[in-house]
């Protein structure tokens, strides 16, 4: 199956035939997604990253076309005039046909136009678009599932749109609509319907039986060929958004999605082998200073360092140079996001290191968002005591200035006895006294909604791993993206990121990841798996990825007790690295960065290239006994405090990275056999 990032069309049923090199002047993109201006997931992420060469390549022609959600609205995208006459007329039509339809331009790199579709405005029009889906599809939407119905309204409105400008243009131009998951593919449907002169692409993300199944305890890969998925997407009430799904990328003129391992995926579940694979990418920031990024991490450490301060008051007995930040984030999905083994997993870990009396500490965060009722008190009131004690000393340390002052003003040195007063010391102490605490630091910073029933608090209830002062693992549960407004820890998710020391995600469902490709341009090691699109592609892209920082842990091939010690012995041996090792793998991990890169991996697609192929690191010998190591093996010269000729690797890395290379076939098939997940 090709691979490719930009999509020629060439041929498409039902239009009329595009020359191959169709002229991008007389060509429109609308691309239609639920993440448009809206963050949910990494969809957000793909449209985000990638708008600024989209908008390069497609100028004015290109439009995003998303859901109006007014919060979103407020702060990412300035509402204007719509930017040419048709797109006016299609507007004010619709707007005076009962729709509240907004054009502008959201404000993220290469400020592409956006067209917002207001589906709470149209809700009057529910029943009759069901009742035509029904009538047209035979496919019925239950009145009770929120999202379905707003996929359903999205979709007619977005149908509504395309078809309006097609009405709206006097000579209508090339239009090809690309459609992102399944929230949007009724539109396409209703395109496909409707006979509107448009090419469709769909692209799917993940396939909602393969979300459903796997979070299950059903042996997905093996069984792949041979569900009923009708039956399957009944029995899980979602036959529904499965029928729309399934429709979608049957209709689209051309099928897409993000990795092989998805794509073989949705070959079985949706019924039609993708055309083909367009895996994500990322856009690289290029630093002035070559080391950037490693000032980087210690500034946000130091951040995260400080809410830590304030979160463990009372039990600081350990110390924060020694202690290692690890973290996993994203949808929260329990076990397909691998939030199980990453916690049985920390649960050995805590064994390892307090049987081998190691001095380090971990902190494992786990960032992911689940229905709460806003912060807790308990840690709100850490941040509060760790400020009291920040000004106590402030104020202590001026007033021990101002005397200090004056006694040198008067030529004499200080009686440093007589420094500090009585009133100090009763500030002091009273500062100390607030520090005491009655209960353990908090696992979890929000009041759940779901407190009894939510899976990572009852598997850290089951394993024991409540932050007491013998556990060399703790942990901490924020079910809430970051933000850099928060007033508990006030960084943004690229910032966190950066502070942390490893990204885990052991995910058993994840059709791409943007998690640890996200660490990796920012030079921060990660876990990652082989069954996931972003694992699978760094698996076959680079000679040895764990020597750069980038540990594929084996679920394939594996059951979950063996994964789960592969993945315990990775971060035991990570746990060990001293922190010049850390320094080094950093240094590696941020040269990946350009793997992961939407030029690169776009220009080594598809047709001349099969691919690239990244080397093994030049101070790492190439025996295979050692190219297994997790921790990097350094050269004398790494182990220099200045960058030897590190520019020169670079360069040399970056120049492999461009040749093209005939990709072995170990990675052929390899979903045939695969063991029992459990
Ligand atoms: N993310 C975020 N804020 C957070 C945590 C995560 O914006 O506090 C983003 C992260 O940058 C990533 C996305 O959430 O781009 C998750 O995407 P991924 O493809 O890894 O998984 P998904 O959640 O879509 O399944
Ligand atoms: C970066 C900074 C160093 C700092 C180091 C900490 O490399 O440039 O000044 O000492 O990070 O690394 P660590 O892995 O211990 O957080
Ligand atoms: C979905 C998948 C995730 C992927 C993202 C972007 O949300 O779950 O693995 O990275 O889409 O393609």
């Amino acid at each position: 199956m090709p691979l490719a990032r930009s999509l020629s069309v060439t041929s498409l049923s039902g239009l009329e035939e595009w020359d191959e090199e169709f002229d991008r002047e007389d060509a429109v993109l609308f691309e239609i997604a639920w993440e448009v201006a809206n963050k949910v997931g990494g969809i957000y992420t793909v449209i985000q990253t990638k708008a600024r060469l989209t908008c390069e390549e497609w100028g004015e022609n290109y439009f995003l076309v998303g859901p109006y959600m007014e919060s979103s609205v407020r702060t990412q995208v300035e509402l204007i005039e719509p930017c040419n006459a048709t797109l006016r007329r299609t507007i004010d039509k619709m707007n005076s046909s009962g729709c509240k339809v907004y054009f502008g331009r959201w404000l993220i790199e290469g400020s592409p136009y956006v067209i917002l579709l207001d589906v709470g405005f149209t809700a009057w029009s529910l029943d009759r678009w069901k009742i035509e889906l029904w009538e047209n599809f035979s496919i019925g939407v239950p009145w009770f599932d929120r999202e379905a119905n707003d996929a359903v309204l999205f979709g007619f409105l977005t149908a509504w749109l395309l078809g309006e400008v097609c009405t709206q243009c006097d000579e209508p131009p090339h239009i090809v609509a690309h459609f992102h998951e399944w929230l949007a593919g009724l539109g396409l449907v209703l395109c496909r319907q409707r006979q509107l002169p448009v090419a469709t692409i769909f692209t799917t993300h993940a396939t909602l039986l393969g979300r459903y199944l796997c979070a299950g305890s059903v042996d997905f890969y093996n069984k792949l060929a041979e569900f009923n998925v009708d039956k399957e997407a009944g029995d899980r009430q979602i036959y529904h958004r499965y029928c729309l799904e399934r429709a979608a990328a049957r209709c689209a003129h051309v099928f897409t999605t993000v990795s092989q391992i998805t794509a073989i995926e949705a070959e079985h579940l949706l019924k039609r082998k993708p055309d083909i694979v367009t895996p994500n990418g990322l856009n690289v920031k290029k630093f002035s200073a070559m080391h950037e990024f490693q000032n980087l991490h210690a500034q946000s450490k130091a951040r995260i360092q400080e809410f830590v301060r304030g979160h463990f008051y009372g039990h600081l007995d350990f110390n924060l140079d020694k202690t290692v930040f690890l973290f996993i984030a994203g949808r929260y999905e329990f076990s397909n996001k691998g939030a199980d083994i990453f916690l049985e997993a920390l649960a050995r870990l805590n064994y390892l290191l307090r049987v081998n009396h190691s001095e380090v500490t971990i902190i494992a965060f786990f960032i992911m968002p689940a229905r709460t009722n806003n912060f807790n008190v308990e840690t709100l009131k850490g941040q509060a005591v760790r400020k009291q004690l920040w000004d106590t000393a402030q104020t202590v340390k001026e007033r021990f200035g101002k005397k200090l002052y004056e006694s040198l003003l008067v030529g004499q040195l200080p009686d440093v006895s007589k420094m500090l007063d009585k009133e100090d010391f009763t500030m002091m102490k009273r500062a100390i006294f607030a520090t005491q605490r009655q209960c353990l630091p908090p696992i979890c910073t929000h009041n759940m909604l779901e407190d009894s029933s939510d899976p990572i608090l009852n598997c850290i209830r089951r394993i024991g791993l409540f932050n007491s002062a013998q556990d060399r693992v703790k942990v901490i549960f924020h079910p809430e993206f970051l933000s850099s407004t928060s007033p508990l820890l006030p960084v943004d998710y690229e910032e966190f990121v950066r502070g942390c020391h490893l990204g885990v995600f052991p995910s058993y469902y994840e059709p791409w990841g943007y998690t640890p490709a996200e660490c990796t341009v920012m030079g921060i090691p990660s876990v990652s798996t082989n069954l996931s699109g972003f694992g699978c592609f760094m698996e076959e892209h680079i000679a040895d990825p764990s020597a750069y920082g980038i540990y594929i842990l084996d679920r394939r091939y594996r059951g979950v007790d063996e994964s789960c010690n592969q993945l315990t012995s990775f971060l035991f041996q990570f746990c060990q690295q001293s922190r010049r090792q850390r320094i080094i793998q950093r240094n590696r991990t941020e040269r990946l960065k350009y793997t992961v890169n939407f030029q690169i991996i776009r220009d080594c697609q598809p047709q001349n290239a099969t691919g690239f192929r990244y080397p093994r690191p030049a101070s790492v010998p190439p025996s295979p006994a050692h190219s297994l190591h997790s921790s990097p093996h350094h050269s004398e010269a790494e182990d220099e405090e200045e960058p030897y000729d590190e520019d020169l690797e670079v360069e040399k890395d970056r120049v492999n990275i461009r040749q093209p290379f005939n990709l072995p076939n170990r990675n052929k098939n390899q979903t045939v056999g695969l063991p029992e997940k459990n």
